[in-house]
């Protein structure tokens, strides 16, 4: 506990804000991650590795601009490897922990861009007032700065096409287990008293246009997220539930199992782990985009 209030100080000192408590879930997820870390490295392993592999399928002609969406703590993110293939490469979340900073700033051809990829979440208090997601205004653009990949400040938001649009020789996106969060952290902007089945339409809502998003791009998308959480107690399944909120992510990929919360730790009684769902490319692509054959 102490560990985790200094680190969040270090981050608040250092001018990390935290509107809507994205900071506070990186101090979590890192001291979960110090907790765990040995039941952890096979499924951060297999995230990179399926990233990297995803990344280097890109035609050697089109390695300009990686950007990884919820990029966090970098621990599912293979950072060096997508430094040295791209020219550059934008690390996209609404908090990024100093080390975080540092190690961007360390390897020279990465930034960090401080934004909220749903370009919705200072606006969500308004929504009792209307009634759909998309009549809430879009996002400010991004500032030039970033546009010519200086690290600038933060960025009041965004959603994913419009940053995707502003972002020069864009050539490869990596949703770095992000799609499961953006609803939870929308349902906690929500007004209260909304009704339930409400929330959870727009929750689904999100979901998919993030899908539809990375699906749009005109770049290879690799997906990486978390679709289920089980709770087991001695091997047999207490309760299972739907991450996506309903979302189909499609077919395809591969699926392996996040240990992450072992021995109670979450809920008493329970080992929780996750289903998890790795996707090299989510979208169909021609033209100059479409990845090299395999060698064999
Ligand atoms: C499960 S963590 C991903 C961990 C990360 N991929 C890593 O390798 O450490 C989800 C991340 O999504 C970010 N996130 C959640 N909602 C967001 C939003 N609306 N805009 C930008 N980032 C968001 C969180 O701040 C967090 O870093």
């Amino acid at each position: 506990m102490l560990a985790e209030a200094v680190k969040y100080a270090g981050a608040r000192l250092l001018g990390q804000g935290d509107r809507h408590g994205h900071l506070a879930q990186q101090v979590a997820l890192w001291a979960r991650h110090k907790r765990h870390a040995a039941a952890w490295a096979p499924h951060m392993e297999r995230c990179r590795a399926l990233a990297l592999a995803a990344a280097r399928a890109c035609p050697e002609e089109a390695r300009r601009t990686a950007l990884v969406l919820g990029s966090g703590l970098l621990l599912e993110v293979p950072l060096d490897g997508l430094s040295a293939l791209f020219e550059r490469v934008v690390l996209a979340d609404m908090a990024f922990l100093p080390e975080v900073r540092a190690r961007a700033a360390r390897l020279g051809n990465v930034v960090t861009l401080e934004v909220d990829l749903t370009g919705r979440l200072d606006q969500l208090d308004q929504l009792d007032r209307l009634d759909r997601l998309d009549r809430l205004d879009t996002a400010p653009s991004i500032p030039p700065e970033i546009g010519t990949i200086v690290s600038g400040g933060p960025v009041e938001s965004a959603g994913l096409a419009a940053l995707a649009a502003q972002l020069p020789g864009l050539d490869f996106a990596y949703s770095a287990n992000l799609l499961s969060q953006l609803p939870l952290f929308a349902l906690a902007a929500l007004p209260s008293g909304m009704e339930e089945e409400r929330r959870a339409q727009l929750a689904a809502e999100l979901v998919r246009q993030h899908l539809d998003g990375l699906r749009s791009l005109g770049c290879p998308a690799c997906l990486v997220t978390d679709v289920t959480e089980r709770g087991l107690r001695r091997g047999v399944v207490d309760y299972e539930a739907d991450l996506l909120f309903g979302v189909d992510p499609g077919p395809g990929g591969e699926r392996w199992t996040w240990r992450m919360a072992p021995r109670g730790e979450a809920v008493p009684g329970l080992d929780v782990e996750r289903e998890v769902l790795g996707m090299m490319l989510v979208n169909t692509l021609s033209g100059p985009h479409a990845p090299a054959p395999e060698t064999t």
